[in-house]
């Protein structure tokens, strides 16, 4: 443990020396603000950092990352990473990322409570009960768990574009594309499950919002 703590305090040093050889005016330069192009929605999951899987530099990705990737409408901080992401930042595309071996998606398909978290895994159950017919269907259960990964991105993504911010930037013509990609942490390749949505189209009449 404290070997692990001296490690990382030392790792930054290093990071910090490494970085200003190869460029000595870095850190200055972020310093200066950020315009990145791309919100990232992704799991907690310590397995699947943003920026190295696809060669992001500081300053390219604003990331928001909990349990299963979720897009939960009463979630203020993921609402107020979204606003700001859309509304002052001005990005270009939002990206959902799920990942194989999800343990919040092996968790909602069990019974067994497992704390607080029980409340957010609820979330992803109302997802299976959706699906439940395709799920059911599917009976080698690592498989199920895969297929269960890939439309609970897909659901998230919906739930994107369901939200005011989302469809308030679309219908003022904003440039804004919403993807749901899925991680390989066995492989590390990205699945991009080609939900990608530029407008409105895509939405149940019933969510569509009037401006
Ligand atoms: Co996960």
């Amino acid at each position: 443990m404290e070997d692990f703590y001296n490690k990382i305090i030392e790792n930054n040093k290093k990071w910090v020396e490494n970085t200003l050889k190869l460029d000595p005016q870095y850190f200055e330069r972020l310093a200066k603000g950020q315009k990145p192009p791309l919100l990232w929605i992704g799991c907690a999951d310590s397995r699947v950092p943003a920026n190295e899987i696809i060669g992001a530099q500081p300053g390219e990705v604003f990331v928001h990352r909990n349990i299963a990737n979720m897009v939960i409408h009463t979630d203020m901080s993921m609402l107020s990473v979204l606003d700001y992401a859309v509304n002052v930042l001005k990005v270009k595309h939002v990206i959902v990322c799920g990942h194989y071996g999800c343990g919040g998606i092996e968790a909602a398909m069990t019974n067994k409570s497992i704390g607080l978290i029980d409340n957010w895994i609820r979330h992803i159950k109302n997802i299976y009960r959706v699906h439940k017919k395709e799920l059911d269907n599917i009976e080698d259960i690592s498989e199920r768990t895969n297929r269960f990964v890939e439309l609970n991105v897909i659901e998230q993504v919906y739930d994107l574009a369901k939200t005011s911010i989302v469809q308030n930037a679309w219908g003022t013509n904003q440039d804004l594309t919403i993807h749901g990609w899925v991680y390989g942490v066995d492989n590390g390749i990205v699945k991009d499950l080609g939900v990608n949505f530029k407008n409105d189209s895509q939405l149940d009449e019933v969510y569509k919002l009037d401006f």
